[in-house]
């Protein structure tokens, strides 16, 4: 099994690259934000009380992800690989990610980062809130917020990999082609 992160802060990339990556290397893509996104659209109870959160800019509590991360493993059993996107996110979601992997004898490959700056992101994210309908790119004070957050939570996530030598950080601003032929470069040496 190979099984890749792709870190980094909102708007900075890692699904527009999970969704070539995945297809590129078979890999199975996990988006934390899509399967919340999947929940409040089919207003089940978990999108119900998930959907506050993410309209602040917040993040969902630990266990609600981390649950819904163990079932999509339960579904997709046969995985040759996982791509998490927008997971882990705090230590606790790191360390439950280790154990999951451990229970199924495999762990994680390598972890990249793409380097965005906050104002690329709030540039990309206002220009996609136009169109796309999700309710957290509308609002600049938002989008600041989960860049905020993501300085203050995630980001110390990364010091858990940098130890363990599995972090590489790219950057994430330049064409969508540049930055994919820097990921699978990374990749391909490892893979
Ligand atoms: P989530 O859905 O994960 O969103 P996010 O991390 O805030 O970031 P985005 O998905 O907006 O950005 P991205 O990095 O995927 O970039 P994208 O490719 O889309 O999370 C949403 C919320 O759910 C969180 O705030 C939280 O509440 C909750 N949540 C999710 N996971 C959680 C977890 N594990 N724990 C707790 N809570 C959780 O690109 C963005 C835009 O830029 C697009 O329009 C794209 O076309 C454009 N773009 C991409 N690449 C380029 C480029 N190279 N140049 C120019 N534009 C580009
Ligand atoms: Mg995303």
């Amino acid at each position: 099994m190979f099984n890749l992160i792709l870190f980094g802060p909102p708007g900075s990339g890692k699904g527009t690259q999970s969704d070539r990556l995945g297809e590129k290397y078979g890999l199975k893509h996990l988006s934390t934000g899509n399967l919340l996104r999947q929940e409040i659209n089919d207003k089940t109870e978990l999108g119900l009380s998930a959907k506050s959160y993410i309209d602040s800019g917040k993040l969902v509590p630990d266990q609600v992800v981390i649950g819904m991360v163990d079932s999509f493993f339960e579904q997709h059993k046969q995985a040759s690989g996982f791509l998490f996107d927008g997971f882990p996110r705090t230590a606790a979601q790191a360390e439950a990610l280790d154990n999951l992997l451990a229970s199924k004898q495999t762990s994680i490959a390598t972890v990249i980062a793409l380097d965005v700056s906050e104002e690329e992101v709030v540039k990309r994210l206002l220009n996609r809130g136009k169109l796309s309908g999700r309710s957290d790119d509308a609002d600049e004070t938002v989008i600041r917020k989960r860049f905020a957050v993501y300085l203050a939570e995630t980001s110390p996530v990364a010091a858990h990999y940098k130890n363990a030598g599995k972090f590489e950080l790219i950057p994430g601003e330049g064409t969508v082609d540049q930055i994919f032929e820097s990921l699978c470069l990374i990749i391909d040496a490892k893979i």
